[in-house]
């Protein structure tokens, strides 16, 4: 977990390094995910929805719509990782900078990598079926 923080270069190399596996393994131990999942229910859950956590925040951006796009396109778990990292020591206003880290830090973004957008439909937020009766919109100039 000491490792040495790699730029976003580094991310890119390191996910194309990596194959995923069928249960989009990380090197990540189990108790490091669930220690990760605790810690994300506890402090980003009320800010973020992940299916997996069953956490309902609506602050910020849906993660399982944010990462699942990204895990779509083939970006591996490592990289995805990476990218939670780097979002809790830069994060954007208004979520906390380094609201953890080390450890911590490095459990939730395993965490959240190993899960984030893995199910096809959000159990929390399910896309709603099209409305058979909307109208396509027009724009009048
Ligand atoms: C106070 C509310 C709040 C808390 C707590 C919070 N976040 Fe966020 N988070 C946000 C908001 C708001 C954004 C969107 C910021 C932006 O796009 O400028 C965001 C963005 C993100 C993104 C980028 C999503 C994307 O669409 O690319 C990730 C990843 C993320 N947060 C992870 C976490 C993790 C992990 C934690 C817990 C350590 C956490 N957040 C805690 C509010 C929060």
């Amino acid at each position: 977990m000491g490792r040495v923080r790699q730029g976003l270069l580094g991310v890119a190399l390191v996910g194309g390094l990596v194959a995923v596996t069928g249960c989009g393994s990380s090197s990540a131990s189990t108790a490091d995910l669930a220690h990760g999942k605790q810690q994300f229910t506890a402090l980003c859950g009320g800010c973020h929805m992940l299916a997996d956590a069953g956490t309902q925040g609506a602050v910020g951006p849906n993660l399982d719509d944010a990462f699942g796009a990204a895990r779509a396109q083939g970006f591996k778990v490592n990289g995805m990782r990476q990218l939670v990292e780097t979002w809790i020591t830069m994060a954007q206003p208004p979520m906390p900078r380094d609201l953890v880290t080390g450890h911590d830090a490095a459990a939730i973004a395993a965490y959240v990598a190993s899960v984030a957008g893995t199910q096809p439909q959000s159990a929390v937020r399910p896309t709603p079926p099209p409305d058979p009766q909307a109208r396509p919109v027009k724009f009048r100039t």
